[in-house]
């Protein structure tokens, strides 16, 4: 079988690498993938929000199967266009991607189902904006509708930050049109949780829980990035909360979906926050979370095409989707300034004895050289029997890795290891 994968950073990498555990794989078209993928995919050169250029080159290539896996891609529509060339695929279409799309529709979603999420008002015009936020006073969460990179979200204690935030957003235009529209959230307390769960619009499974650790630096200070780091399972995310969430949010939110004529297939992720009134949804995104797949999918024990292909078809209630006991846990190397301003080129070089453990997000090559080309260069991903283990062993891989000015968090998996004193 010939696949088709669009992306390149970590957490395609891991998809690959799962793939590559069904014999039926034959080749990966990785668009555009990256070096650090080795044999495992063919890296092509079209970007992954070349839409015109995925579309040629599936149309002249015998590709069986596509997998279209970050969000630009999504909520641009890749999935209607493959499937327009008769390509089977995993993934939404753009009408489903738009819960990932535009934070707007998805609160409005919500609103409308009674999902729980934190209160919240759409704004467009600056003034009105200005106002509200002296109506209802600080702590507030500031975030731009559209897509932004993971960025776009800026956590205000006091009224004169939301005020910034706003005028970042629709004056200065910080993040393009994505921020034109803002929203301004009721700030919510308590434990995170990510869970990843496949849906064909009819059943939905859940993946193993997960903690992502989206601030910059030690002790979640700084700015929010794209994530640093991620262990699984959460154990805040008891079997009741896991009960509660599919009653209350899981499987509302699919069949509210539905009900807009927009039946959601693919991976659909839950960022959720465990509120003293219960958990809420903090985000949807479209996609598998990066580097949640990192930790996930090394736990996965069934196959994922086999998977992927039963969500394309509507048949996921027909297969198993069974995962390990172990925990995982995995950190992110960066390069020293991300998510700002930062510094590639050098070389990166990683002991064979963690190759298997490393997947590689912001590489090129150059001469034979794998040098850094972004904030996110490399995640090393170890697993154990237990949490404590698991963080030790993948600090413990982490010092295999190098490259000039690498940065890491000390404190993956430290909020995860306090639960079991709560
Ligand atoms: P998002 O990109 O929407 O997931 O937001 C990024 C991060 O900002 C989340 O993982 C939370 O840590 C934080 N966050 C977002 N919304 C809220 C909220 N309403 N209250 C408190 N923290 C939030
Ligand atoms: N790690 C967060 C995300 O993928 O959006």
């Amino acid at each position: 079988m010939n696949t088709l994968l669009v992306g390149g950073g970590g957490r395609e990498h891991a998809i690959v690498r799962k793939l590559r555990e069904n014999p039926k794989v034959r080749t990966i078209w990785a668009l555009p993938g990256n070096p650090g993928y080795g044999m495992d995919a063919d890296c092509i050169d079209i970007s992954a929000e070349d839409l015109d250029g995925v579309c040629e080159f599936a149309r002249e290539n015998p590709v069986d199967y596509a997998i279209v896996s970050p969000d630009d891609p999504l909520v641009m529509g890749l999935v209607d266009r493959l499937e327009a060339l008769g390509i089977p695929c995993f993934g939404p279409n753009k009408a489903a991607a738009e819960i990932e799309g535009s934070k707007a529709f998805a609160k409005g979603l919500m609103e409308k189902y009674g999902i729980p999420t934190a209160k919240f008002k759409v704004f467009d015009d600056l003034d009105k904006a200005l106002a509200f936020i002296d109506q209802v006073g600080a702590p507030l969460v500031v975030k731009a509708s559209g897509l932004a990179k993971g960025k776009g979200v800026m956590i205000c204690p006091t009224e004169d930050e939301a005020r910034e935030a706003v005028r970042a957003c629709m004056v200065e235009g910080k993040f393009g049109k994505s921020g034109e529209t803002c929203l301004i959230e009721e700030f919510l307390e308590g434990p995170e949780v990510t869970v990843l769960t496949f849906t064909d619009g009819k059943t939905l499974v859940p993946m193993v829980s997960s903690m992502d650790h989206k601030r910059a630096l030690d002790g979640d200070k700084g700015l929010n990035t794209g994530g640093m780091g991620c262990i699984a399972p959460n154990p805040y995310y008891t079997d009741e909360v896991a009960k509660t969430c599919m009653e209350t949010i899981f499987l509302p939110t699919v069949e509210a979906m539905n009900k807009e004529g927009r039946p959601f297939k693919g991976c659909l992720y839950f960022g959720l926050m465990l509120t003293k009134e219960g958990p809420k949804v903090i985000e949807y995104n479209c996609r598998f979370g990066d580097p949640e797949t990192q930790v996930v999918l090394p736990l996965l024990e069934s196959d994922l095409l086999t998977i992927m292909e039963a969500v394309t078809e509507e048949r996921l209630d027909q297969v198993d989707v069974n995962f390990s006991k172990d925990a995982a846990c995995c950190v992110v190397l960066a390069s020293e300034g991300y998510p700002q301003a930062y510094q590639t080129g050098y070389p990166v070089t990683v002991s064979d004895e963690v190759l298997d453990k490393v997947h590689f997000a912001g590489v090129r090559l150059e001469r034979e050289s794998l040098l850094t080309s972004g904030g996110r260069v490399l995640t090393v991903t170890d697993r154990a029997k237990t949490l404590d283990q698991a963080i030790k062993k993948a600090y413990r891989s982490i010092q295999d890795c190098h490259f000039d000015h690498a940065y890491y968090r000390k404190d993956i998996g430290q909020e995860a290891l306090k639960a079991r004193l709560s």
